[in-house]
């Protein structure tokens, strides 16, 4: 695969981070916005092959602190200064959280701009820079956002194949997880080589699984909820451990897998033997169950009955079903919160 679609105006492509932008007319500047260090170097490289129009770069905080009030607004006051127009382009570079907070500052720089994001982890690449979710932290992570598709994605293999272990296993979560949802071969890719995975294998294909996904609900009323698979227990895990959201999401597709065993038959015990290979927690011992109920109880998922949560029949067989709140309370014993 060469290029995604995932809505007219809209494409994933796989290339080299440096050919990020296709000329358009009309377009008189460019604004870069990247996080430190490998960001900044794809930034210059990106701006170096601009010469056509206007470029402004500027460096993100890391991490999360980017998604913060006073760092976004300060990328306004750039794009003021830069004058950026109408027609114009704003590009991300980075991880998940330079991607989220530069395509929500395009959803709202004069009611929208053209966004075009250049994820630089595993994690950005298959998930946060995939759908057209935005977002931001106030009270509370990605509480402010908005849905703004970017006009590309470029998605640079080569590059995610030299990512440190820890950023490669923190993605491999979600990767994984778009197998287990929808494709068999990511799971086989896995099996087969762990951590090692074949990034030109497992990476097209889960972000293949996410457009499909959401392609149909971009406003997420219907199937989306399916991605959610791990994220009930996993969220609460993330909060209260707190763990890197990759490792919670693998802690609460165990839990997931548990009641799946139950209602299905599904073989917990496989999943969480590929997790462990993966070098990602299976179990977060030390964690408050009662909290952590209560951080399930306030989740957006919750209906009046009790919490819709995703659960496996089988690898690509995936339901949203309602679970009580004795079954949510063995799965997470079954994970080691007490
Ligand atoms: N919008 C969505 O649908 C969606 C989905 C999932 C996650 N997210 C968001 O994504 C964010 C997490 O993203 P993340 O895991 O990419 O973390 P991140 O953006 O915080 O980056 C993690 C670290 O990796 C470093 N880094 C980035 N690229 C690198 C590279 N090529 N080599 C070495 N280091 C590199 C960064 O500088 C940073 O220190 C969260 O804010 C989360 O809310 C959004």
């Amino acid at each position: 695969v060469d290029t995604i679609r995932i809505a007219e105006d809209s494409d994933i492509v796989f290339d080299g981070a440096a050919a990020a932008l296709p000329a358009r007319p009309g377009r008189e500047a460019v604004a870069v916005f990247h996080q430190p260090g490998v960001g900044a170097e794809i930034a210059d490289e990106i701006a170096g092959g601009l010469d056509e129009v206007r470029t402004v770069l500027h460096e993100l905080p890391d991490r999360e602190a980017a998604k913060e009030l006073d760092a976004v607004g300060t990328m306004y006051d750039v794009l003021a200064d830069f004058n950026l127009g109408r027609h114009d382009t704003i590009i991300g570079v980075g991880g998940g959280a330079a991607t989220d907070v530069t395509g929500f500052v395009a959803a709202t720089w004069l009611r929208g701009v053209e966004s075009v994001l250049v994820p630089t982890t595993l994690l950005a690449a298959v998930d946060a820079a995939i759908g057209g979710k935005t977002g931001i932290n106030r009270r509370g992570k990605n509480l402010v956002g908005a849905f703004w598709l970017p006009s590309r994605v470029v998605i640079d293999l080569s590059l995610l194949s030299r990512l440190p272990e820890e950023i490669l296993r923190e993605g491999s979560a979600e990767t994984l997880k778009a197998g287990l949802l929808a494709d068999p071969a990511i799971v086989a890719e896995y099996e087969r080589a762990g951590l090692g995975a074949d990034l030109e294998v497992v990476v097209p294909r889960a972000v293949a699984v996410k457009v499909d996904v959401v392609r149909d609900d971009l406003d997420e009323r219907g199937r989306r909820a399916i991605l959610n698979f791990g994220h009930t227990v996993g969220h609460a895990i993330e909060i209260l451990a707190p763990l890197p959201h990759g490792h919670a999401v693998s802690v609460g597709m165990v839990a997931a897998a548990v009641i799946s065993n139950a209602r299905y038959g599904f073989d917990h015990r496989w999943l969480t033997g590929l997790l462990f290979d993966l070098g990602l927690p299976v179990a977060a011992a030390g964690v408050s169950l009662p909290a952590a109920l209560e951080v399930c109880q306030r989740d957006k998922k919750r209906t009046a009955d009790g919490i819709r949560m995703v659960l496996l029949r089988d690898v690509g067989d995936p339901v949203v079903e309602v679970v009580s709140a004795a079954e949510l309370e063995g799965a997470m014993r079954a994970v080691g919160l007490s």
